[in-house]
């Protein structure tokens, strides 16, 4: 796999790595899939995040995406280090590959659960759980997605996904979200826990893939 020189950069010389001991807000969150961890400190002043730390149990592009996400969230108000998008970070870093897009998305939740914990201390509970709100993506109608589907069933599954999610780019989702879409769908019938995270990636890619074409 092709790493581009910043992403080497960043994955070997992490930027912004630890815990800020006095933060003001500090979030998690994880891929149960991949078993990858990330966690987040902020130190906030007058709604600017003045400091930002970043910890994980991750693959090299989720420590090189988060360490180029804390450089460019470091300075910035509340409101811009939020609308800062992986696809952003990803450009930042001279890109990532496709199959690794999912990771950069982690560093974006830690914010989010980081900034969530900020306002709960704050007592702002309602912007809090804003922040915290999962997008709930309900299946369109599609024949593909009703049809009995198994793991195996790749192409099937791929174009069941595409049917049943036409608004989600599949890039942009991490791989515990594309596991909810795909156990959600309406002809699942397999064992949730018997995948891997290989094959989460490869069908996160071939939906991408059949997507852009
Ligand atoms: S974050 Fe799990 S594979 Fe990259």
């Amino acid at each position: 796999m092709e790493y581009s020189d910043k992403v080497m950069d960043h994955f070997m010389n992490p930027r912004n790595v630890g815990v800020i001991e006095d933060a003001d807000g500090v979030g998690r969150t994880g891929n149960p899939v991949c078993g990858d961890l990330m966690e987040m400190s902020v130190k906030i002043d007058e709604d600017v995040i003045s400091d930002i730390k970043f910890r994980t149990f991750g693959c090299g592009a989720a420590i090189a995406t988060s360490s180029m996400a804390t450089e460019l969230i470091k300075g910035k108000a509340i409101d811009e280090a939020l609308e800062i998008t992986n696809r952003a970070i990803a450009e930042a870093l001279d890109g990532l590959p496709p199959i690794k897009m999912h990771c950069s998305v982690l560093a974006a939740e830690a914010l989010r659960a980081s900034l969530a914990d900020y306002y709960r201390r704050q007592g702002k509970l309602e912007m809090a759980a804003d922040l915290l709100k999962e997008d709930v993506v309900e299946p369109a109608e599609s024949e593909e997605a009703q049809e009995p589907l198994q793991w195996d069933d790749f192409a099937r599954m791929v174009r069941a996904l595409n049917s049943a999610y036409p608004d989600l780019e599949p890039l942009d989702l991490t791989m515990t979200k594309v596991f909810k879409l795909i156990l959600q769908l309406p002809g699942f019938d397999d064992d949730p826990d018997a995948v891997g995270e290989d094959h989460l990636e490869k069908l996160q890619m071939a939906w991408h893939e059949v997507r852009s074409a």
